[in-house]
């Protein structure tokens, strides 16, 4: 196993693609501190999950809108099982809105659970991993989006939070090391949104250049191949978009 005696900590950790994430953590080896928002009686499913992949699991709620209960988490999360070795940062809001009508309440959500909660818990894990011995990094991984890269009109807040989060995975990858590497995966579509017609997002198939959708599985390995080394990869962005192109959105 890639991951044995880890422990990592992943937020959004219920269901849809955060799940998939704590499954494929925990199936190699590692104990997993679930962190869920509103998702009570999914976190408790998925908890059940990984306790059937013999492993431990701690469940904590935070609602990540805000600063304080952010770095709660993370000390909540320390004490779980004494220490943090990975930390994935996958929970997310998706606030709709293009430039012209995005409210003030819009931008804050965005930028309060994209950015601010991760900025706040990387703060916390990253303090308690800065004396992890030599050749024995810990890892930060965070879930990013397309709109990072390229503008995706409909989600203008949502894209710019993501370009920061990106930006705070390229500031702490030189702040933390050598002590902790900290890279970001772009995905493309991963995973329907709810409120998404099905027609729209297996149009997404058509204009791919891999004829494909990915899956929150894909997603997982990566978190994983990042998660396990090479120790060398550090500040990376690693895209899974299929080779998107991203003048057709
Ligand atoms: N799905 C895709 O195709 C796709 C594409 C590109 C990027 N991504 C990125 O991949 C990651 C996972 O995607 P996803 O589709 O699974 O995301 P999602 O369903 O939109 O959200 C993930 C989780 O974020 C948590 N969350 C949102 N607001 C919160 C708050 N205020 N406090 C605490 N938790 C909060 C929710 O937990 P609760 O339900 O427990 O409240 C939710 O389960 C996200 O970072 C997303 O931006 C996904």
């Amino acid at each position: 196993m890639k991951l044995a005696n880890r422990v990592a900590l992943v937020t959004g950790g219920a269901h849809r693609v955060g799940r998939a994430i704590c499954l494929a953590l925990a199936a190699e080896g590692a104990d997993i501190v679930l962190h869920y928002g509103a998702s009570a009686d999914a976190a408790r499913r998925t908890a059940d999950e990984i306790v059937a992949l013999s492993r431990r699991v701690a469940v904590v709620q935070a609602d990540l809108s805000s600063w304080s209960a952010a770095r709660e988490l993370g000390a909540r999360a320390i004490d779980a099982f004494g220490r943090v070795d990975i930390l994935v940062n996958s929970a997310s809001s998706f606030v709709r809105g293009r430039f012209a009508t995005a409210s003030e309440a819009d931008f804050d959500q965005a930028f309060d659970v994209n950015v601010k909660a991760p900025y706040a818990l990387c703060q916390v894990i990253a303090g308690s991993m800065a004396n992890r011995p030599a050749g024995d990094p810990g890892a930060i991984i965070n879930i990013v989006d397309e709109g990072a890269l390229s503008p995706n009109r409909e989600f203008a807040a949502h894209g710019l939070s993501k370009a920061a989060l990106l930006a705070l995975t390229r500031l702490l990858a030189v702040e933390l090391a050598p002590a902790v590497r900290t890279n970001a995966i772009c995905p493309g579509p991963i995973l329907k949104p709810d409120r998404m017609s099905e027609a729209r997002w297996q149009a997404l198939r058509e204009t791919n250049p891999m004829q494909a959708l990915g899956s929150p599985d894909d997603l997982a390995a990566c978190v994983v191949f990042l998660a396990a080394g090479p120790a060398f990869i550090n500040g990376d962005c690693l895209m899974l978009d299929g080779g998107r192109d991203w003048t057709r959105r």
